[in-house]
């Protein structure tokens, strides 16, 4: 069943919106909205960093230029997000207030300047923010513009000030109950660390402490629920008064800072703020596959909800050590990959560039020169053109029977562990390795953690899950038992959520299902490899299909794993390989189990693995699971660039299939589909079956019905 469109049939389409910076040239105001309208625009973000222009001096307000903004964009038939503007403060607020100002690990409070730099826990900061949100809605709730909330900007990063250490405390009092228990979770008899006051415990800082994990992992849910408390303080301020405007957060890029799975919760709909490093990397599936796999998590943060692309640059960023231009068809293409993923809008930051300060050299739609006739004000109208004509995909599913667990919280723990890997444990490239496997044959995948439910997949992916969050071993084994297939790997079951190691043999809790005993993790150079052979069993499920070989090769991180009797070893450490000097002791150990338990299936996989390993693997799982692409057939690999990728609705597949390479290329489909976005001369959209050629950076959007 597909979902209730979150602003009906109709594609947003637009930007990040600051006249407050050109309210001295009525000129540029007036042709913005007429250039809007020119490129089909019909959403802008308003009023994100306004606060200073809003109420310039404490308790003053001045809310002449908003009223005459949102008068002129309703009456050119655009609607507004708007934002609260707690992203960035008035000078006089930090000067008054200093204990607005965050307080960084060493005790330093922060100068007036920036953004994003406030104290989430400061009563005044609260009040403030209060007293301003609740203006603009009592203001603008009933604004015919007004179609929702963009809540603050990107939050972000944290706060070691006194108030937040005794929020802190406070927390952590909730949390355990005891010291004692407190002491024994943290492992605190080491290096004498136990606490005895509540009012000896600090944040971690280099001045004090950090090698207490539990004690960082602590602090770590504790900003991302400090920061989601302020983020709800910022929605009720708005809430009272306009109960059923919908409210967002613009979320950002793979963040490390909070948990977007508990934030989520709180939020009508997910945003987001996509900036790829689109043409930097030779192999062009890397970022997009990058990309997509940021998109399905957006999408899956809140059950596979349509989502909304906040923030893109329809040309380059100024924040990178370079600013690479998109290519011509490259913002079509990444602005339609996000529709493909589940986004039912794409906007950009932003609509004019800034004349002065640091982002005047930002990618915008309208440049310096002020007008649409720029290459990317033509790219933009082209695609406003495009989106007019996607509207009834809004509300349409992406339907995943593949999951990959990529959990926050793990990652936080992964990171912050000494050992087994200090350069780099590189779980989100691990992840990804086997994300590009699935999307690289079109096999659509949801990205969970491990909060969420597993019931609904065929098949569940978690790499390195070192720590086990509570519940989680309990689910992955009735999945299992119920007949879903679980991979897992090297670096699984070790830590509890206080990151307190399992004992009597990792992994853990998974121990039973997996049917293995991971006795040792070794850790390699980057460079060095260990081959991995096929063992019969492998050989038998023609586990080498895609690329014979009988040699795959493993890097980074190698478990060291024994198989429970009645667990099948397909794959295993080969032979010692030249780089003698580090003997790879460990040939003939598994690189590849498989267990059966109740109903399913758990793989273990000991390494990180090469391409070919994982194209393999999923070559496997797709003839075990009888996996479709986006096509709706059964999947197959694709040729380097090329995506597919559907949304259904209650009648339709809508396939959207994207050339990520910069040269032509071809697919032959197996159905007839019509072209969403070019017609006949009848004006009726184009029939389209057989083979179908792309063009550098294009994207297709076909549909068929559901049934054909
Ligand atoms: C972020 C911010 C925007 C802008 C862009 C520039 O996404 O939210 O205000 O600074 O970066 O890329
Ligand atoms: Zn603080």
């Amino acid at each position: 069943m597909a979902f209730t469109p979150l602003f009906g049939h109709q594609m947003l389409y637009g930007a990040d919106y600051n006249p407050e910076q050109w309210l001295d040239m009525p000129e540029v105001l007036d042709a913005d909205v007429k250039m809007m309208q020119q490129a089909r625009c019909n959403i802008m973000s308003v009023g994100i960093f306004s606060w200073a222009k809003l109420e310039p001096e404490e308790g003053v307000f001045d809310f002449s230029w908003l009223d005459a903004t949102l008068d002129r964009l309703n009456a050119h038939g655009i609607k507004v997000f708007l934002a609260t503007p707690s992203g960035a403060r008035p000078a006089w607020l930090a000067q008054k207030y200093p204990e607005v100002l965050r307080v960084n690990e060493q005790g330093q409070r922060a100068l007036f300047g920036g953004r994003h730099n406030h104290c989430m826990t400061s009563p005044v900061y609260r009040e403030k923010v209060k007293i301003i949100n609740q203006k603009l809605a009592e203001r603008y709730g009933k604004h015919p513009a007004v179609i929702g909330w963009h809540l603050s900007n990107e939050y972000g990063g944290s706060c070691h000030c006194p108030l937040c250490q005794e929020k802190f405390r406070q927390y952590l009092k909730d949390k355990y109950q005891t010291l004692e228990n407190l002491n024994a979770r943290w492992w605190n008899t080491f290096w004498s660390h136990t606490i005895t006051d509540w009012s000896q415990i600090h944040s971690p800082s280099v001045l004090g402490e950090k090698a207490v994990h539990a004690l960082n992992l602590d602090w770590q849910r504790f900003t991302s629920d400090n920061a989601l408390d302020f983020c709800k303080w910022e929605r009720d301020c708005v809430k009272a008064i306009t109960p059923d405007l919908p409210v967002t957060a613009n979320f950002m890029e793979f963040f490390l800072d909070y948990d977007y799975f508990q934030w989520a919760k709180e939020l009508d709909f997910i945003s987001w703020d996509s900036y790829p490093q689109w043409h930097v990397f030779k192999d062009p599936d890397y970022i997009a596959s990058y990309t997509a796999m940021n998109h399905d998590l957006m999408r899956s943060l809140k059950g596979g909800q349509p989502w909304v692309l906040m923030e893109s640059t329809p040309s380059c960023t100024n924040w990178r050590e370079l600013s690479t231009l998109k290519r011509p068809g490259m913002n079509t293409l990444a602005s339609l990959q996000a529709v493909a993923h589940g986004a039912d809008s794409v906007q950009f930051f932003q609509w004019r560039k800034s004349r002065g300060s640091s982002e005047k050299f930002h990618g915008a739609i309208i440049d310096h020169v002020g007008h649409l006739d720029t290459r990317v004000g033509r790219e933009a109208c082209d695609l406003g053109l495009k989106l007019s004509k996607l509207g009834e995909i809004c509300g349409s599913e992406v339907k995943a029977e593949v999951a990959l667990v990529f959990d926050t919280q793990n990652r936080w723990a992964i990171d912050d562990a000494q050992g087994p890997r200090n350069k780099g444990m590189n779980y989100l490239e691990h992840c990804l390795d086997y994300y590009r496997a699935f999307y690289k044959c079109g096999i659509a995948v949801d990205v969970i953690d491990e909060t969420c439910d597993l019931s609904k997949y065929k098949v569940v992916v978690a790499p390195l899950t070192y720590m086990l969050r509570e519940g989680y071993a309990e689910r992955v084994k009735n999945f299992v038992a119920q007949g879903g297939t679980y991979v897992s790997t090297c670096w699984s079951g070790i830590v509890d959520d206080t990151d307190l190691c399992f004992l009597g043999g990792f992994p853990g809790p998974l121990r039973e299902v997996m049917g293995i005993w991971e006795e040792e993790i070794d850790s390699l150079e980057d460079g060095i490899e260990v081959y991995a052979k096929m063992e019969p069993k492998g050989a038998e499920l023609c586990f080498n299909s895609v690329e014979p070989s009988d040699i795959f090769k493993g890097h980074e991180l190698c478990g060291l794993v024994h198989p429970d009797a009645g667990t099948e070893v397909l794959v295993s450490y080969d032979v010692d390989q030249p780089q003698s000097y580090s003997p790879i002791f460990y040939a003939g150990m598994p690189v590849l189990t498989r267990h059966a338990y109740g109903q399913g299936k758990a793989y273990y996989v000991a390494s990180r693995m090469d391409r070919a390993f994982y194209d393999n693997l999923v070559q496997l799982l797709i003839a075990d699971h009888e996996l479709h692409n986006g096509c709706g057939q059964k999947a197959y690999r694709l040729a380097e660039g090329l995506s597919v990728t559907a949304r259904l609705s209650d009648n339709y597949r809508y396939v959207f299939i994207g050339n990520y390479a910069s040269y032509e290329q071809s697919l032959g489909l197996n159905f007839a589909y019509e072209d969403m976005l070019n017609e006949d001369e009848q004006g009726n959209k184009l029939a389209v079956s057989g083979a179908i050629t792309l063009k550098p950076f294009e994207m297709r959007v076909l549909r068929r019905p559901i049934n054909s």
